[in-house]
């Protein structure tokens, strides 16, 4: 990847639209489960970012046939859940979720599979994946330190499990429920709180039969305990999908509207996922006026737009059951954080720690360069907001969420901001800069992303020319 940096200066008020582009995690369970089925599926809306390139890339090299035969437009030829051995080992990139959802996958293949990662992949942690499959019968290893990556995995014939996770986490939870559409028995998966449902969703889109049920672990404030159960072996009937737009791409430009009193901005075709809709409610008691319409929900993912009156912020209190539901946008809700008045306090969200980058670290030191007081803790962080933002020099860490955060941040500061590294941002939302862009220009036209000319290249040529 080249190196790139984000310039960025303050910003006047914005009152516009906009769309964003498709949801990276839906984007990743529509190449997988088209993948898997009993025909051709029409994919559109596809997320064209790197992380998604590379599972559609590695189910090619699995034998599927994709393609992109005009802007906006994936097929896939389903394999009838049959890939073929790859002859070289898969490339996941910077994406986590290729990684942890293929393993389960490839699982219960009659092959043996190598995934490698780029440096943040390979530092990421896989015994949470590595224990359900081995569970179901599976051999998984994890060729680096502290059972990171590269991954090799011997498929074998899986049997059901039922798996209590300790954590809330949807890639682990896809992971043991693709691997238990190979095994005889029911799967049970035990959630301690709800993570995001798109792969329940999108099995029970696809015609797969799943049960689930949510109950209170207890009469307090607690997070819910979420249960699934999916008898194996069922077929995955093929089926069109439209993607809708990334709610964690919007929230850039939510945050954008959010902290700046008297902007407007309405989001329009962007997936309202419960589950993905947690910004919502930090949003509104900071202060903000925020309007949810669900427009559509025929393909099992809600989706709608989203009306926001930027208002003077408060701080709040963000934990608990809430953080899964928000855990990408923590670091632009930290942005928020810093500029609104009083303290925002973020707790039980160590899994920050082990995102793209140490996410609670990063979000600490780049919010002090910007002159804002921060308490780090282990599993979050305290942010005394109220302070004028400074502009400063700030590495992204190669995190993709840490650059569009803090460009977000510069929009507020003093000076100029610079953020070094931004090549990262492509793995989520390569139109970022030019809409940054036309924030910082007060430019109020409508915002919608056109299609990204380099990666469309890629997939106009043969399909062999996805591998690199
Ligand atoms: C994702 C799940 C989340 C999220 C990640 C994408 C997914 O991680 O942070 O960016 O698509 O399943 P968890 O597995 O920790 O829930």
């Amino acid at each position: 990847m080249s190196t790139n940096v984000f310039r960025v200066k303050r910003a006047p008020k914005l009152d516009t639209e906009i769309t964003v582009p498709g949801d990276k995690s839906i984007s990743h369970r529509a190449i997988m489960l088209a993948a898997l089925s009993n025909g051709v599926c029409k994919i559109t809306n596809f997320l064209e970012g790197e992380d998604c390139l590379c599972t559609a890339r590695a189910f090619q090299q699995l034998g599927v046939t994709i393609e992109s035969p005009e802007p906006d437009l994936v097929v896939v030829h389903g394999s009838h859940g049959k890939l073929t051995a790859p002859d070289r080992e898969i490339d996941c990139g910077n994406s986590g979720t290729t990684m942890r959802l293929l393993s389960g996958i490839l699982a219960a293949q009659p092959f043996t599979s190598r995934l490698i990662g780029d440096a943040s992949l390979s530092r990421r942690p896989m015994r949470r994946i590595i224990e359900p499959l081995t569970q179901m019968g599976a051999k998984v290893i994890a060729l680096g330190a502290n059972d990171a990556p590269p991954l090799v995995i011997h498929g074998a014939p899986l049997h059901a499990i039922t798996y209590q996770m300790p954590i809330a986490s949807a890639q682990v939870k896809g992971a043991i429920l693709l691997a238990g559409l190979y095994a005889t028995g029911v799967t049970r998966v035990i959630e301690p709180a709800s993570s995001r449902d798109h792969t329940e969703r999108m099995l029970e889109y696809f015609l797969v039969n799943l049960r689930r049920e949510k109950t209170r672990a207890d009469r307090t404030q607690k997070p819910k305990e979420c249960r699934i159960a999916m008898l194996g072996k069922q077929q995955i009937e093929s089926r069109d999908f439209a993607v809708p737009g990334d709610i964690s791409s919007a929230a850039f430009w939510l945050v954008a509207a959010a902290c700046q009193p008297g902007s407007r901005l309405l989001v329009k075709n962007v997936g309202l996922n419960p589950t993905r809709t947690g910004i919502f409610d930090v949003l509104v008691r900071m202060g903000v006026r925020v309007r949810e319409i669900v427009e559509n929900i025929e393909e099992g993912e809600p989706c709608g737009a989203i009306d926001i009156q930027g208002e003077r912020l408060i701080g709040t209190v963000i934990e608990g059951g809430e953080i899964p539901n928000v855990i990408d946008e923590i670091p632009v809700l930290a942005v928020a954080g810093a500029l609104a008045e009083g303290r925002t306090i973020i707790r039980d969200a160590k899994e920050l720690r082990v995102k793209e980058t140490d996410r609670i670290a990063a979000i600490s030191s780049n919010l002090r360069l910007m002159g804002v007081e921060v308490d780090e803790a282990e599993d979050g962080m305290i942010i005394y907001g109220g302070s004028n933002l400074k502009g400063a020099k700030l590495p992204s860490y190669g995190d993709h969420r840490i650059a569009m955060a803090f460009a977000i941040a510069g929009l507020f500061a003093s000076g100029t901001t610079v953020i070094e590294d931004t090549a990262c941002v492509r793995t989520s939302y390569p139109q970022f800069e030019s809409i940054l862009r036309n924030l910082e220009r007060g430019d109020n036209t409508l915002w919608h992303p056109t299609p990204v000319i380099s990666s469309l290249a890629d997939w106009h040529r043969p399909q062999k020319s996805f591998g690199q």
